[in-house]
């Protein structure tokens, strides 16, 4: 029987544990559980090992510098402190900015409830900051499709009580709103739910994606067998996808060709978009989605750049480091609706401590905070370095005690979860609908480069200089596509189309009847 005292893993890392027992690591989308050893305790999850198990590189000094180079800002304290910690092609992101002042940032969220876990804040407050220095479009996919389909899956194809597809709208929109408010810009950031958004182009990515992987590659990726609902098989491609701008004309200025705007001639319009690279930050789990996604950026019709990946650790469950924080064990998570004094006892009871079993032990030998769950949470929360390295060095030296970290620990998250719940108290549906409308996006990019990136796709990677429009004035084809309906010859190229449609209609129409207008049978 595999024990879980050791590190203390919440039951929802036991139930896979008991389920599958790993002898290695787990880490999918759907399970992440670390290693059972020979005694049945599990252990930490092991980040060097999943880095040389799926070759995904590490992140580097290398690395740090060019960032500083590129940005010209120091690089950020995540990655500093090595929570965000390994990447895929994030260099060729960089070089693509560095020369052509833009790209695009993909991350998401699965609602599986209505109120998102500290754990998820990481992805989307680390995203936020690259939004920020980078000046570049985002898009936030909410997977309520996914999380539907996989509920289902888990209750054997029975639809319980809050697991109904309007449910799974519903916790998209509460998600959205807590997404709203850690402080992303409308002005560059498309929110959507898969239910109401997916269609034309992203659709049509969709199937062509879904022609590229077969069922074996998807069960291999997410452990689906025989008797998984055909809908979860098939949902990757669309968490795939997601990462193509080729998937979202509008906000890049350009009609999607489904109606009302529709317009034949759209195809045409991939070409430009899909030479736009994506950059994806998100924590590993969410990982085996896009080597999936990165084997056929190159084999879509249009090619789309190789998708770049910047990979965080997981905030582990309040019980320790064998599992991640879980939204279905509301006692291994603290959650964003948590009030002061459920953050506070959740911590005093149930954190993980680094300390010595006694009082006189702890002054003696000292604490480890490698392990100890408040240090963890203050390694991701705290701003500053100077006290993280005071908290540790007072914590193995033995001055600081088990529940003077636990206190710092709390008085940190109240104020960020408080700050949070007050921010997102003011997120109206107003508000949330200025999120998730189609419509172009305005960024600036790569400032040296003219600081001109959002206007239009064919200026996109080019200066301001090159692109006419020294002066500060966008160009007037810029400028027309600024209502979202394409410019003027577009248009027109769309009305012939129109015409032309209307009038195959009325061949078609009189070929079918007979010589005195009557329907022929
Ligand atoms: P979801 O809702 O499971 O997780 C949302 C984001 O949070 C990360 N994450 C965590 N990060 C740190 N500590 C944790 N304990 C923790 N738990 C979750 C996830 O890696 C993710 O970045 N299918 C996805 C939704 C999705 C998505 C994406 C995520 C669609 N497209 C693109 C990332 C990137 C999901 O269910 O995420």
């Amino acid at each position: 029987m595999a024990t879980s005292e050791a590190v203390g893993a919440p039951p929802a890392v036991n139930a896979t544990i008991e389920a599958k027992k790993p002898a290695t690591q787990l880490i999918d989308p759907y399970n992440v559980a670390g290693q059972v050893d020979d005694s049945g305790n599990i252990k930490a999850i092991d980040y060097d090992q999943h880095s040389k198990d799926f070759a995904v590189p590490l992140l580097t000094q290398q690395h740090f510098d060019r960032f500083e180079a590129v940005t010209g800002k120091p690089v950020h304290r995540l990655m500093r402190r090595k929570l965000v910690f390994s990447h895929r092609d994030f260099d060729k992101i960089l070089d693509f900015y560095e020369k052509h002042g833009s790209f695009m940032l993909y991350t998401g969220r699965g609602p599986s409830s209505g109120s998102m876990h500290l754990g998820h804040t990481v992805p989307f407050l680390f995203t936020k900051e690259l939004q920020e220095l980078f000046d570049v479009p985002l898009v936030i996919m909410m997977t309520d499709d996914e999380k539907y389909l996989f509920t289902r899956n888990k209750n054997d194809g029975v639809q319980k009580k809050g697991s109904a597809v309007e449910d799974f709208l519903h916790y998209s929109h509460d998600n959205i709103k807590d997404i709203i408010a850690l402080g992303f810009d409308p002005a560059k950031t498309f929110i959507y739910t898969d239910y109401e958004y997916v269609g034309g182009h992203f659709y049509w990515n969709t199937s062509e994606f879904e022609s590229l992987v077969t069922h074996n590659q998807a069960s291999g990726a997410f452990g689906w067998n025989g008797s998984t609902n055909v809908g979860l098989v098939a949902y990757g491609a669309k968490q795939c996808v997601a990462a193509f701008p080729s998937s979202y004309p509008e906000l890049y200025g350009y009609p999607d060709y489904r109606p009302p705007e529709f317009n034949p001639e759209a195809k045409r319009r991939f070409g430009p978009l899909a030479s736009i690279p994506t950059l994806i930050p998100c924590a590993i789990d969410q990982e085996p989605y896009f080597r999936i996604l990165r084997d056929r950026c190159e084999r879509m019709t249009d090619p789309h750049p190789k998708t770049s990946l910047i990979l965080s650790k997981f905030l582990t469950a309040l019980q320790g480091p064998g599992g991640k924080m879980s939204a279905s064990d509301p006692n291994s998570a603290i959650f964003m609706s948590d009030k002061p004094k459920q953050i506070k006892d959740k911590i005093n009871k149930h954190a993980f401590s680094g300390g010595r079993e006694s009082l006189e032990e702890h002054r003696k030998h000292g604490g480890n905070p490698d392990v100890d769950v408040a240090y963890t949470y203050l390694s991701y929360f705290l701003d500053s370095d100077e006290e993280l390295e005071d908290l540790a060095t007072k914590y193995r030296s033995g001055e600081m005690l088990t529940g003077e970290m636990k206190a710092r620990c709390i008085s940190e998250l109240q104020a960020f979860v408080g700050d949070f719940q007050k921010k997102r108290e003011g997120v109206t549906d107003e508000i949330m609908r200025n999120f998730t409308r189609p419509r172009k996006l305005v960024f600036g990019g790569n400032p040296n480069l003219g600081g001109k990136a959002s206007d239009g796709v064919p200026g996109l990677f080019k200066t301001a200089e090159a692109n006419g429009e020294a002066n500060g004035e966008a160009s007037a084809e810029s400028k027309e596509r600024e209502d979202g309906r394409g410019t003027k010859s577009e248009r027109k190229a769309a009305k012939l189309a129109e015409k032309k449609a209307e009038k195959e209609k009325e061949k078609l129409a009189l070929r079918g009847k007979g010589e005195d207008g009557e329907a022929a049978s």
